[in-house]
């Protein structure tokens, strides 16, 4: 944990390991934040001209090398990043988000940490190492954090072709766990509407890596929160799970599956899981 005083002199206090956790799971080289959508357009608007911005200062890192150039066109995107926040905060206050305050400090912490990291920035290697971390910084924001609020936009959908509908009987009664399965049942319901009418498998590897990563996310947090009243084999499942789709995503990409029978698969694949063992768990912990 480390306290600071941020630039309107109020004291944030950072939990560095979490974000470090964030910053640290795997990705496949050629996923991006640029596909991630979360129903609103404005918002993924900005996400996406975000990262153009770390593409265009990467490339002129790489074309010609100018440290006060570069310490520059930092200042400037951390600008356009707290700008965004607050834009975004805007939009989840009028959509009704209920973590809205959790949701901005995590934002404050952000950028607190990119200006902390972009002080130390000297020469060329550590430029490059800042670029790739802060790609993989906001990456972990948009992937993990933002989606807790995508449901709120979900009504782009009418209800009836929605795979999976939300409905008590899939709620653990645990707020975090149910907001993270919601989130996941909103992915699976978009993914099953998109396969429907795409057959790009190179869009649709992507997108169920996107899938993957954040479920991986889900399981780890759902494994910490139930620590040691984790029913037997809960665990094993979820690397089963992970296991399993991702056979399911190498599937994919070879064409052995017809993409518009996907949606089935992981429906299936997510409420089983729910109903066995998450549910009960958390009904014993009552
Ligand atoms: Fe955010
Ligand atoms: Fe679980
Ligand atoms: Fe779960």
């Amino acid at each position: 944990m480390l306290n600071i005083i941020d630039n309107i002199g109020k004291t944030v206090i950072f939990d560095t390991s979490r974000t470090i956790q964030l910053a640290n799971y795997n990705r496949e080289p050629d996923m991006s934040s640029k596909d991630l959508r979360s129903g609103n357009s404005f918002i993924d608007d900005n996400h996406k001209d975000l990262l153009d911005n770390i593409d265009f200062i990467a490339s002129s890192v790489r074309d010609s090398w100018d440290q006060r150039a570069f310490e520059s066109d930092v200042r400037c995107f951390i600008v356009d990043l707290e700008n965004h926040f607050s834009h975004e905060e805007v939009i989840l206050k009028a959509a009704g988000f209920s973590d809205l305050d959790i949701h901005s400090m995590k934002h404050r912490e952000l950028s607190l940490q990119l200006r902390m990291d972009s002080y130390y920035m000297q020469g060329l290697e550590d430029s490059i190492r800042f670029l790739g971390s802060l790609r993989t910084k906001i990456f972990s924001h948009e992937m993990f954090e933002d989606q807790n609020y995508w449901p709120l936009f979900e009504n782009e959908y009418p209800a009836e072709e929605l795979l999976i509908p939300w409905s008590a009987e899939l709620a653990t009664g645990d707020p975090e766990t149910d907001k993270h399965h919601r989130a996941l049942v909103n992915h699976i319901n978009r993914l099953h509407l998109q396969f429907r009418i795409s057959s790009d498998r190179h869009y649709a590897y992507r997108e169920l890596r996107h899938l993957y990563e954040y479920s991986k996310f889900h399981f780890s947090e759902e494994e910490h929160s139930l620590d040691n009243k984790l029913r037997p084999g809960h665990r094993a499942n979820h690397e089963f799970l992970l296991i399993d789709l991702s056979r399911v995503i190498d599937e994919v990409r070879s064409g052995k599956f017809q993409l518009v029978n996907i949606g089935d698969y992981l429906k299936y694949w997510l409420i089983n899981h729910i109903q066995t063992f998450d549910i009960p768990s958390f009904l014993q912990n009552d």
